[in-house]
């Protein structure tokens, strides 16, 4: 039958984090517009998307939110100012069932802070958080310094959902997030 636009069962939050570049606001754009920046830039502050999706007959509606994982100095010092002076931080988890635990296959480095990522995931969320780790930039795969092997295993330790997405290429960023909310109970 008929559904206004805005109309649904349940609102998820879902948060994204890891390192700068690693291509969190691209997975976004992709997943919530379909589209793609390849000269994106650093997320300054909290942004914000939407997207509705229909799961086991009930409408989901997704409220994403987005954050720099910080490296340029300029960009490091507004977000201090912005985390520290207005407890975003506690503000930008509050509330949140889903998490993106994002990586960039070729920067190992980004791979390695994964646990950091996660322990401020876990001070600040619920026990139950549904958590996927993702392996982004899957289509540059003669860079690659992260295997598949690598990302499943520390995902099985730490008892995350798994996938590895190419937001360029739209590879498997509906699953990642469709996956994440279908498991949210
Ligand atoms: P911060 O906001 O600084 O935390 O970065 P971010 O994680 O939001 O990264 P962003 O989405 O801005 O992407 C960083 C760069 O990686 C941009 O140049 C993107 O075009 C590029 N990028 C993102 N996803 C992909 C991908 O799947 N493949 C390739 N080849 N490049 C990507
Ligand atoms: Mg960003």
């Amino acid at each position: 039958g008929y559904r206004a636009e805005d109309e649904y069962d349940y609102l998820f939050k879902l948060v994204l984090i890891g390192d700068s570049g690693v291509g969190k606001s691209n997975l976004l754009s992709r997943f919530t517009k379909n589209e793609f920046n390849l000269e994106s830039k650093s997320t300054i502050g909290v942004e914000f998307a939407t997207r509705s999706l229909n799961i086991d007959g009930k409408v989901i509606k997704a409220q994403i939110w987005d954050t720099a994982g910080q490296e340029s100095r300029f960009e490091i010092e507004l977000n201090h100012l912005f985390h520290r002076y207005r407890a975003i931080t506690s503000a930008y988890y509050r509330g949140a069932v889903g998490a993106l635990l994002v990586y960039d296959v070729t920067r190992r480095p980004t791979f390695e802070n994964a646990l950091r990522w996660l322990k401020e995931l876990r001070d600040h969320t619920d026990p139950n958080i549904v958590v996927m780790l993702i392996g982004n930039k899957s289509d540059l795969r003669h860079l690659i310094s992260v295997s598949t092997e690598d990302g499943k295993d520390l995902a099985e330790r730490e008892s995350l959902y798994f996938m590895e997405t190419s937001a360029l290429e739209a590879t498997n960023v509906d699953n990642a997030f469709t996956e994440v909310l279908a498991q949210i109970h």
